[in-house]
């Protein structure tokens, strides 16, 4: 993304404040990002700390922005268009990081056929370590696009899709995917009590033995079939654990709960874009 880009986030919180806080340790300058918000105090503190340009009103801050990025709460991003409506200019590329609202509902309520990006980031983006799925419309250029990549590969990486309703499969997965793990880790954390460890080692087995299989998942150049294989002896301790989880049908669990996010994030969509 050029340099001289000026991105501008509509929603001050803590998604914004975690892809700003990307861009600037990528180099990018805080002269050429804009906020703005509707808490004029969180404003003041965005500007200290980060010293980004701020705007207490919307269309303001879209009259100085190459790229909007909405990063507002899901019921308030038809408000926010409605206030931006027919005043965007037709080379204006938006960004949605909103989850559940799709491609045309914002162009609906903002008044026009705008290239537009909508991408699905996950809760470890707060700390640089999340998945993002992205959606662009016909109307987004290859550059447009790169720079969208560049935005939100600050908060970590980048998986885009050619339709969007795999978005929402997206959501059943990587979105929602973080709570499968913090559950998997309290389980494991209470099993490790039942067996008599003391609460603060059985919590830092059960976070620091998900981190470590993440790394070798990730590094190992293998994949999660064959590692659990491998650390599967015959007759041995795993191998009871792996039998009584299936045993239970672990998988079919698996698929169940991912389906019923699925299936929720279609009718949160529905729901969400059907407001005028
Ligand atoms: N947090 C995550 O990890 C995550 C992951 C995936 C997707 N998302 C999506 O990212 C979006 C933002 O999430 P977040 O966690 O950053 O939310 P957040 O911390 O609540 O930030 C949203 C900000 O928008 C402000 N706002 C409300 N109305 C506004 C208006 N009309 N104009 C301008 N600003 C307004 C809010 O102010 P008030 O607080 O005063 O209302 C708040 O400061 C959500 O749509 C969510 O679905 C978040």
């Amino acid at each position: 993304m050029e340099n001289k880009t000026v991105i501008g986030f509509i929603g001050a919180g803590n998604m914004a404040y975690a892809l700003i806080k990307g861009l600037l340790s990528d180099g990018f300058e805080a002269k050429n990002i804009n906020v703005s918000d509707a808490n004029l105090e969180l404003l003041e503190k965005r500007s200290s700390e980060l010293g980004v340009t701020t705007y207490s009103d919307n269309v303001s801050l879209l009259t100085n922005s190459d790229i909007v990025v909405f990063a507002v709460k899901p019921q308030v991003l038809s408000v926010v268009c409605h206030e931006l409506k027919n005043k965007a200019s037709s080379d204006q590329l938006f960004v949605s990081i909103v989850a559940g609202i799709k491609s045309k509902d914002i162009n609906r309520w903002l008044g026009g056929d705008f290239a537009l990006v909508r991408t699905m980031p996950n809760t470890p983006a707060l700390f640089q370590s999340g998945v993002t799925g992205l959606f662009a419309n016909e109307l987004v250029n290859d550059t447009q696009k790169e720079s969208v990549n560049l935005l939100l590969s600050a908060v970590g990486e980048c998986f885009w899709v050619n339709e969007e309703n795999l978005l929402d499969a997206i959501t059943a997965i990587s979105g929602s995917g973080p709570a499968y793990f913090f559950l998997m880790m309290q389980s494991m954390k209470q099993a490790a009590m039942a067996l008599g460890l003391d609460e603060e080692t059985a919590d830092a087995l059960s976070i620091k033995t998900s981190l470590g299989a993440s790394i070798m998942a990730t590094n190992s150049g293998k994949d999660s079939r064959t590692l659990r294989a491998e650390v599967t002896s015959p007759n041995g301790t795993t191998q009871s654990a792996i039998e009584t989880f299936q045993d239970q049908n672990f998988e079919g669990i698996v698929a169940a709960a991912t389906r019923a996010a699925y299936d929720r994030a279609r009718e949160l969509s529905q729901e969400l874009g059907n407001i005028d």
